[in-house]
């Protein structure tokens, strides 16, 4: 990893990441996943992607989410490019890249209803124009990105946040709130992850939203 860190400074990204930020949400979630790993279409369309729908959107007050699409890859510099190695191979680079520039290129609330479309349908970058003319998204300007050096530099990026998790990474989806890993969080973020939201709420003394109601663990 040190020659792919060298060259994002050389190219000054180091600390440019695409994320869906919310200021002053209460609790940030980081998802680190790849395009076409089933625990992390299940964890999206299941769990993230709903309760963004239920506390209204990705400009809640209560939740602000962090995607990062690379997951148990690989970055390497070859002849002074990147290359990558993916753990479903090279359609799910190509996905990741698709992912990657969404979340550069889109508003916030569209990134995350393109990358709920293209976990839902399971075969990005194949299917993702599908997604983005289903959601009246200008696919063109993902396309921009996917065929220039800014999607590799955009995927290497995730790669260095993704290599320097402390613990390492060993599932995926990896699930963080406030930059903390838990295995405990991990478990119970996919299996209800509103009520995960609601408990943190109440720890952190923030009356929660009413869309929590009585769901506590
Ligand atoms: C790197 O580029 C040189 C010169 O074009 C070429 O001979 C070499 O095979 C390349 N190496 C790899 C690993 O692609
Ligand atoms: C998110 O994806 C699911 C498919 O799993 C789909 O049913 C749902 O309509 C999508 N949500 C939105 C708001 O597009
Ligand atoms: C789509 O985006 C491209 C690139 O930014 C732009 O040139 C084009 O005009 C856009 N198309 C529409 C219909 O907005
Ligand atoms: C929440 O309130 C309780 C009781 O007032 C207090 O002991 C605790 O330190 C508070 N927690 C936070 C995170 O502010």
């Amino acid at each position: 990893m040190a020659g792919v860190t060298f060259i994002l400074i050389a190219l000054g990204l180091i600390g440019v990441s695409q994320v869906i930020e919310t200021e002053g949400a209460h609790v940030k979630l980081s998802v680190y996943y790849e395009s076409l790993c089933p625990d992390s279409r299940r964890f999206i369309n299941n769990q993230l992607y709903p309760t963004i729908q239920t506390l209204g959107g990705v400009d809640n007050l209560y939740l602000e989410t962090e995607f990062v699409p690379y997951g148990k890859a690989t970055t390497e510099v070859v002849n002074g490019t990147f290359q990558f190695d993916c753990q479903h191979g090279n359609q799910e680079c190509e996905g990741n890249r698709v992912h990657a520039c969404a979340l550069q290129k889109l508003p916030a609330a569209d990134a995350a209803a393109f990358i709920n479309c293209s976990m839902a349908l399971f075969n990005s970058p194949i299917t993702d124009p599908d997604c983005a003319a289903s959601l009246g998204l200008n696919y063109t300007k993902i396309e921009n990105c996917l065929n220039t050096w800014e999607a590799s530099t955009l995927l290497a990026t995730n790669g260095i946040r993704t290599h320097d998790l402390e613990p390492t990474l060993y599932y995926v989806p990896w699930i963080m709130f406030n930059n903390v890993f838990t295995v405990e969080d991990l478990d119970v973020a996919q299996r209800d992850l509103l009520g995960l939201l609601c408990d943190k709420l109440d720890s952190a003394n923030v009356t929660a939203p009413a869309q929590c109601g009585n769901r506590r663990h």
